[in-house]
C-alpha cells in the first residue's frame, strides 16, 4: 500500500513530502552558500592586487565559472525533486551562512585564505548531511549529487591551498 503522503506527480517518482521537504531545506541553504561563494570569489576576482595579479585574476575567474555551474546545478535538482529553489537575491541574503567581507582592503592572501575557509565550511556541511542515511537512500540521486559537489569543493579548495603554500 502506498504512503499517502507520497505525491505521485514529482520528476522523480514516489518521495515522501516529509523527505523532499528536508532535503529541500538542505539543498537551499547549499544553493545560498554557493551564491555567497560566487559573490565572494567574483568581488576577489575583480579586487586583487600585487605581483600575482595576472595569474590570480584568471584563476578566480576559473572558480567563479565553475561555482555559477554548480549553482545552477543545485536549483535545477531542487526542481528535479519537484521542489522550489531560492530564486532571489533578498532570500540568498536571509539563508547563507557565510559572511562577506569588503574585498579592496583584504590582501591576497587573507582573500585565499576566506576563500579556503568558506570551502571548508560548504564541504563540512555537505558531509554532515551526507550521514542521513535516511534521507540519502530515500533519494539516491541526490545523494550522489552532493558526493559530486563535495568533491568540486574539495578540488578547489587544494588549488587554494597551493596557492596560499
Ligand atoms: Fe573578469
Amino acid at each position: 500500500m502506498k504512503n499517502a503522503d507520497t505525491l505521485k506527480n514529482r520528476p522523480i517518482g514516489e518521495i515522501s513530502n516529509e523527505n523532499a521537504g528536508q532535503i529541500t531545506e538542505f539543498m537551499n541553504g547549499l544553493l545560498a552558500n554557493e551564491y555567497a561563494l560566487f559573490t565572494k570569489t567574483l568581488n576577489y576576482h575583480w579586487n586583487i592586487t600585487g605581483p600575482r595579479f595576472n595569474s590570480l585574476h584568471k584563476f578566480l575567474e576559473e572558480a567563479y565559472n565553475d561555482l555559477l555551474e554548480t549553482m545552477d546545478a543545485t536549483a535545477e535538482r531542487i526542481r528535479v525533486i519537484g521542489e522550489v529553489p531560492i530564486s532571489t537575491v533578498e532570500k540568498f541574503n536571509a539563508t547563507m551562512k557565510l559572511n562577506e567581507r569588503n574585498g579592496h582592503d583584504m590582501s591576497t592572501s587573507q582573500m585565499l585564505g576566506d576563500l579556503f575557509e568558506s570551502n571548508l565550511m560548504i564541504q563540512s556541511e555537505i558531509k554532515d548531511f551526507l550521514k542521513k542515511e535516511d534521507l540519502m537512500s530515500a533519494d539516491p540521486g541526490t545523494e550522489d549529487f552532493l558526493v559530486a559537489t563535495l568533491r568540486d569543493h574539495e578540488k578547489l579548495s587544494w588549488m587554494l591551498k597551493s596557492h596560499l603554500e
